[in-house]
């Protein structure tokens, strides 16, 4: 995955867990590299080894600690210089979670070797939606759940989700029945 990814999950342990935890993980990950260049595209296997090695060093169960990064992740693009991106994907929950894949086909401008997921929308209805998501990589759902729950934060929005249709458990994708208050 791009840099940009990996800077993020190392600005998020650091300001929650500090740097000589960063340094620790990195050194448990088997990764060398100090920093991560924003632009430039890295194994995906380097992401996976760290979050595995985070887990480990913090005691948290992958899942929480990929949901707490997908709700930094939000904040994170807001603040990085991608807020207008986020700010012309919608002006509701509804809409931008309509358009996930609009809003990486315009990352992937920028970011040409971009593997992005995929997302669809059904049964859209004031108070929620069941978002699909579709990825060739493994495991990512609770990030999912994450990103929605920061996506609700930025619109003033309570979300609740529900995992309707999980991969792990042999669906061809994952889905999540959202609510919203
Ligand atoms: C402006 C904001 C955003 C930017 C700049 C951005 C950019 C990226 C980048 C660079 C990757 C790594 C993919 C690769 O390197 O091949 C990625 C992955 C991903 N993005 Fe976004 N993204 C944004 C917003 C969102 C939002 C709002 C969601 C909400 C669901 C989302 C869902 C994901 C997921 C789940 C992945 C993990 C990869 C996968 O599932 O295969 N992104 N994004």
């Amino acid at each position: 995955m791009y840099g940009l990814v990996n800077r993020a999950l190392q600005e998020f342990i650091c300001t929650h867990h500090g740097e000589a935890s960063w340094a620790a993980i990195r050194i448990t990950a088997g990764v060398e590299l100090e920093f991560f260049v924003r632009m430039e595209s890295y194994p995906d296997d380097i992401t996976y080894r760290l979050v595995g090695a985070a887990c480990e060093s913090l005691c948290i169960e992958p899942a929480t600690l990929l949901r707490n990064f997908g709700r930094h992740w939000v904040l994170f693009t807001g603040q990085e210089g991608y807020g207008s991106l986020l700010d012309g994907a919608g002006s509701s929950l509804q809409e931008i979670l309509t358009n996930l894949d609009d809003l990486h086909v315009r990352v992937g401008l920028m970011y040409p070797a971009l593997k992005p997921p995929s997302f669809s929308c059904s049964d859209v209805r004031e108070d929620g939606l069941t978002l699909h998501y579709f990825s060739e990589r493994p495991g990512l759902a609770p990030m999912v759940m994450g990103l929605i729950e920061g996506l609700g934060e930025r619109f003033g929005k309570t979300v609740t989700i529900r995992h309707s249709c999980d991969r792990n458990a042999g669906a061809d994708h994952d889905s999540f029945d959202i609510r919203i208050a």
